[in-house]
């Protein structure tokens, strides 16, 4: 079964014909929790930890993995990453609560984002976080105004906008001159935040950071961007003096969603990336700086399935047949939004040959919903299982209640345990937040 290959990686077909993911029978898993389902395998997220601390240490070996918790965080997933070792990169209060809620070490937090509140700012300066990702001069001059009401002094990087195509989806391009994100190299306001920020009082300058996109299917952008990156480090060591000890060169690394997808594995980014800059930064006379990677959708990708029951089936003759789910774009809006491809398979029927050609309909009153188009299955019926592999990243924080559905369960597997770590909404969690008029008017 070659789709086996896009599961997490404890994946098997057992006796029965069943799926079976960390030692456990997803039918069994599917029949205590119900669906749709989020399910994880914890020995797939620790494997990916390792390997990206491995694949660029071997070449880079100050080289610190901080994880990019908007492809998903919650409490198990950031004590996993805690006893990884990894750092984490943050955007949010939001996400920054999740990690002091689990002891999180907040030295090891970088806070990331075109537009942090002041309120946002003050609790990661009250929390001691580790660095901020100032990326615009609005924040340059908050923060620095913040830090000294309290009296105290924070650790930045700067984000740089290189300039440099990574050949993604326009939504998630990032590093071109015309972005939200960071500042611009080629206008010079790259150069200026330099020398603003060596004039700040209560700001301590380490270093440049950029992001390209994601995914960034091919090594060459971040080669490209190293470069430029690194020339405009070198001219600023001379100009200012400034001598950058940390150098972060994003995340965005592509994985593979469908059998025919062809990215470079991490260990081809590694030595890219790694090669660069050993070449160049002794070249440049720099000292080498820490190097930080904010991997986020290659560490969750694969490790995360989503699992659905089918209801409905209608066939159009000649044209189509639809296979209804009870999910769809308000828990996997990847494919509607950004025409993301997946494949899937019949959890119930995973060693049987696949030639029913269907469509996979989510439940929501769009007709975009399709969450897999013209794809070939075992021979469905109402009642079936279908799991879409590699969905950790992107859809659990993306998800909504269009048309007021409750938000799905997530079940973390391990060695034949299977443990919740999500409640399935309620009706009545859905209205929770939901207030009646305290003074209707009366007509
Ligand atoms: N670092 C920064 C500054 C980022 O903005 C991102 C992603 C990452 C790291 C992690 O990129 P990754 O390694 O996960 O590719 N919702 C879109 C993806 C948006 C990515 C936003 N930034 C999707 O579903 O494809």
């Amino acid at each position: 079964m070659p789709k086996l290959s896009l599961f997490p990686l404890t994946a098997e077909v057992g006796n029965q014909g069943h799926l079976c993911i960390g030692d456990c029978d997803v039918v069994d898993l599917v029949r205590k929790f119900g669906t749709p389902l989020y399910l994880f395998d914890e020995f797939t997220l620790r494997h990916k930890c390792r390997k990206f601390k491995t694949e660029f240490g071997k070449y880079y070996p100050d080289t610190l993995v901080i994880y990019a918790s908007k492809a998903f965080l919650n409490k198990a997933l950031a004590l996993i990453f805690k006893e990884e070792g990894l750092g984490l990169d943050v955007v949010s209060g939001g996400e920054l609560s999740i990690a002091h809620s689990v002891n999180f070490p907040l030295d090891k937090v970088y806070f990331h984002g075109n537009n942090k509140t002041p309120e946002e700012l003050e609790l990661a300066l009250d929390w001691g976080i580790g660095r901020i990702v100032v990326d615009n001069f609005y924040e340059l001059d908050l923060l620095n105004k913040l830090a000294k009401e309290k009296g105290t002094n924070q650790d930045i990087l700067l984000r740089i906008t290189p300039g440099i195509d990574p050949h993604t989806h326009r939504y998630t391009t990032t590093g071109m001159l015309d972005s939200k994100f960071g500042f611009p190299l080629a206008t010079g306001q790259a150069e200026e935040a330099v020398k603003q920020v060596m004039s700040t009082s209560n700001l301590n300058p380490l270093g440049f950071h950029f992001h390209l996109g994601s995914p960034v299917s091919q090594v060459q952008p971040y080669e490209l961007a190293i470069e430029l990156v690194l020339r405009f480090a070198q001219e600023m060591s001379e100009e200012f003096s400034f001598n950058p000890s940390e150098f972060s060169i994003g995340g965005g690394f592509a994985i593979p969603y469908t059998l025919d997808s062809e990215v470079p594995t991490v260990a081809d980014y590694a030595n890219a990336i790694t090669g660069k800059l050993n070449s160049l930064i002794p070249q440049m006379g720099l000292s080498s700086p820490r190097l930080i990677i904010e991997p986020g959708r290659a560490i969750v990708g694969q490790s995360g399935i989503a699992l659905y029951t089918v209801g409905a089936i209608k066939e159009i003759p000649g044209i189509r047949k639809y296979v209804c789910i009870d999910g769809g774009m308000s828990d996997n809006i990847r494919p509607a939004l950004y025409g993301a491809k997946h494949e899937a398979l019949v959890v119930n029927k995973a060693s049987e040959t696949e030639e029913d050609l269907v469509t996979i309909a989510g439940k929501l009153c769009e007709s975009g919903d399709i969450l897999v188009r013209d794809t070939a299955l075992a021979s469905i019926s109402p009642g079936d299982i279908i799991a879409i592999p590699v969905c950790g990243a992107y859809s659990i924080p993306m998800w909504s209640n269009y048309n007021a559905l409750p938000k799905p369960a997530i079940v973390m597997v391990e060695e034949g345990k299977a443990c919740l770590v999500r409640q399935r909404e309620s009706y009545q969690d859905l209205m929770r937040l939901d207030l009646p008029m305290a003074n209707p008017r009366v007509k």
